[in-house]
């Protein structure tokens, strides 16, 4: 039921934050219309059957956007990034910038934008962050309320092929006892509901979200209990590091702070209570993903950046 609710519009609704936050808005009684690429892919189907109003468009198409916000209250906004080689981190601030300015320009009331939580006062000499930096800065001078979330990284990069799951090991970018925090994808639309909900409380602000801390020995023993077999943790070897430039830059972000996030998740939990631990995460939506993490084997899609 919509309760007489306007329209929210959502980028990305066919991906994973876009299509946490439009199963999310729905269950909360918002009507969801979604910018989609192809109508017909059974991601914009199921969103379809779901409920969500399509609209055929992509990012470069103006006045498809500017249609599709007309009569719209809020636009939740992401952004795919360099990393995954498909957009330049100067088309993702295009991007990013434009859906703003036509927020601005069709009197749309609040607008989600999705960042990072490496995005802080300043740069991190990484495109994929700094584009994010550039576009919460366009977002700040804008006049429109708006909000920004800056996730953690997502439990769902933890069971990509590639960490050494398929050998009993796990690689990643923290040292045995140092904690990052992770954000299960589906918790971002919850906090995006809560903030739709409630504009006087989110408009103008920036919150970091993360849905549970771990060191990497939790991930150790929380892995090993999941798998039923031991997976060993250790952090990148050196070599490894010096070989590739994107994870190095990473860990540096992380020894000094900047990636290992320092969300209140005590005060999160007053927004959205269900938070999903990376264990109970592990056993419950993240189960099928890392199951099949555990027999696949192959590097790491950024494995040569
Ligand atoms: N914190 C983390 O750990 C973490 C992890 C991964 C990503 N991220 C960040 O999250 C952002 C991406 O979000 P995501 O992971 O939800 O993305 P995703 O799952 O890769 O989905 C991308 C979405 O954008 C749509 N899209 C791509 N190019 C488009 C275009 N030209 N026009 C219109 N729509 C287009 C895709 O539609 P189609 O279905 O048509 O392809 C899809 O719906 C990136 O900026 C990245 O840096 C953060």
């Amino acid at each position: 039921m919509s309760d007489g609710k306007q329209s929210i519009l959502v980028f990305g609704a066919t991906g994973q934050q876009g299509g946490s936050v439009a199963t999310a808005l729905l269950k909360a009684g918002w009507p969801v219309r979604a910018l989609v690429r192809n109508p017909a892919s059974s991601k914009s189907v199921a969103l379809r059957n779901a409920g969500v109003e399509l609209v055929e468009g992509t990012f470069a198409h103006t006045d498809v956007i500017r249609a599709a916000m007309n009569g719209v209250h809020g636009v939740f906004s992401v952004q795919p990034s360099s990393p995954g080689g498909v957009v330049s981190d100067e088309d993702e601030v295009c991007f990013g910038a434009a859906i703003a300015d036509l927020s601005v320009e069709t009197g749309v009331k609040h607008i989600v934008y999705t960042s990072s939580n490496a995005v802080g006062d300043q740069l991190t000499g990484m495109g994929h962050f700094d584009s994010k930096a550039r576009i919460e800065a366009h977002i700040g001078a804008l006049p429109i309320t708006a909000t920004i979330i800056r996730p953690a990284t997502f439990m769902e990069m933890l069971v990509m092929p590639g960490f050494g799951l398929d050998e009993g090991r796990f690689n990643f970018f923290a040292k045995p006892d140092q904690r990052i925090q992770l954000l299960a994808v589906e918790d971002i639309g919850k906090f995006v509901a809560a903030i739709f909900a409630d504009p006087v409380r989110f408009g103008g602000k920036t919150l970091e979200i993360a849905s549970d801390t771990v060191t990497g020995r939790d991930l150790e023993a929380q892995f090993t209990e999941a798998a039923g077999r031991p997976i060993t943790y250790a952090r990148f070897s050196d070599e490894v590091l010096e070989a590739n430039h994107f994870l190095r830059k990473l860990t540096e972000l992380l020894d000094e702070g900047r990636l290992a996030g320092k969300a209140d998740l005590d005060a999160l939990r007053e927004i959205t209570p269900d938070l999903q631990s990376f264990r109970s995460w592990l056993a419950g939506s993240g189960r099928e993903a890392f199951r099949e993490a555990l027999g696949t084997a192959g590097a790491w899609a950024y494995g040569h950046a």
